[in-house]
């Protein structure tokens, strides 16, 4: 077999089917709402990409620094000799990762873009040549199944994005990452911090205003899959905090009455002035709290490293 192969989990019209359900049942709901998932076609990734070297979006950097100082000691404590990584993308995080684990075998990244799998995995091949790289293309949300790889296995879900999940959406995929992990596996898992509200509010809401493309790129989204006739412009960009939940809240702030056309669901959306739809919540952490949500699903929490400025951490668990 190759050392490259690429596993469909997701049939090839599951994606609009459940673009179609979400915009169906987000913007007919009080108020309207919308997964973050659907900010990441090819723009919107690379919106990403660019909104993290944005001065004022610490969580990567930050996150970086950590994956480069603790990597030795991530593979001394894991021993993985399988590291499955949802969410991968490009795979950038991981680099830091693979250089350090010594007994590694297999890497099967996760996304639910083929492309970007397809892409990362032969790059990676070309730096380590012996690596059996099994890329799945899979939503992580609707539960998965690993391909057959020597333990010990190491589950990384980086970047924060557990922070996207709403709560019981959180404890649910907590639960599925135990279902997959064998006792003697681990999960390293990327949580951004709680810290002053300035801080948080600059990195969601960025001077330069490419968060705003960012967040105003779901709606383009809509347009070209669904038909939709939204015009942005009609738009403006809010990133808040919510002090009681402890979450960066994204929305799409309506500047007029207006009503969206959106053909592919077969509806007619009405937005009152001011009116707002939620586009991302972006939860923040503190130490208690991540082992409590662990503990919850399973998990016992046996590493927590920040970086030097305390802004983001990183945990390593194990399946108790
Ligand atoms: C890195 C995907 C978790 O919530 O910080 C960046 C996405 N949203 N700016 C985050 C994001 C707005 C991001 N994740």
């Amino acid at each position: 077999m190759s050392p490259l192969s690429i596993t469909r989990t997701l049939p090839a019209d599951a994606t609009a089917a459940a673009l179609r359900a979400d915009v169906t049942r987000g913007l007919t709901s009080t108020p309207k709402q919308l997964p973050p998932k659907w900010f990441y076609d090819a723009r919107g990734s690379e919106l990403f990409e660019e909104i993290t070297r944005l001065p004022e979006y610490y969580p990567t950097r930050a996150e970086r620094e950590i994956l480069l100082t603790r990597a030795d000691h991530i593979a001394a404590a894991t021993g993985a000799r399988t590291l499955v990584e949802l969410g991968s993308g490009s795979s950038d995080k991981t680099r830091h990762l693979l250089g350090a684990l010594s007994e590694l075998h297999t890497y099967v990244p996760v996304d639910v873009s083929e492309s970007a799998l397809a892409a990362a995995g032969e790059a990676l091949l070309t730096e380590h040549p012996g690596l059996t790289v099994h890329a799945l293309v899979a939503d992580f949300q609707r539960g998965l199944t690993l391909p057959d790889s020597p333990g010990p296995r190491l589950l990384a879900f980086l970047g924060g994005t557990v922070g996207n999940l709403l709560p019981e959406e959180r404890s649910a995929f907590l639960r599925s990452v135990h279902d997959m992990l064998s006792p003697g596996d681990a999960l390293l898992l990327g949580t951004d911090l709680v810290k002053d509200e300035a801080t948080l509010v600059a990195a969601y809401d960025d001077e330069r205003g490419v968060t705003a493309e960012f967040n105003k790129n779901v709606l383009h989204v809509i347009n070209r899959e669904l038909g939709g006739d939204f015009d942005p412009d009609d738009f403006d960009h809010v990133a808040v905090w919510n002090a009681e939940r402890e979450w960066i809240e994204m929305r799409l702030r309506a500047r007029k009455e207006l009503t969206a056309k959106i053909p592919g669901v077969d509806l007619a959306v009405p937005f009152a002035a001011g009116e707002e739809l939620r586009t991302e919540i972006s939860a923040k952490f503190r130490e208690d709290g991540v082992r409590a949500e662990l503990a919850a699903a399973g998990l016992e929490l046996t590493q927590w490293w920040t970086d030097s400025a305390e802004r983001f951490a990183l945990s390593l668990s194990v399946r108790g």
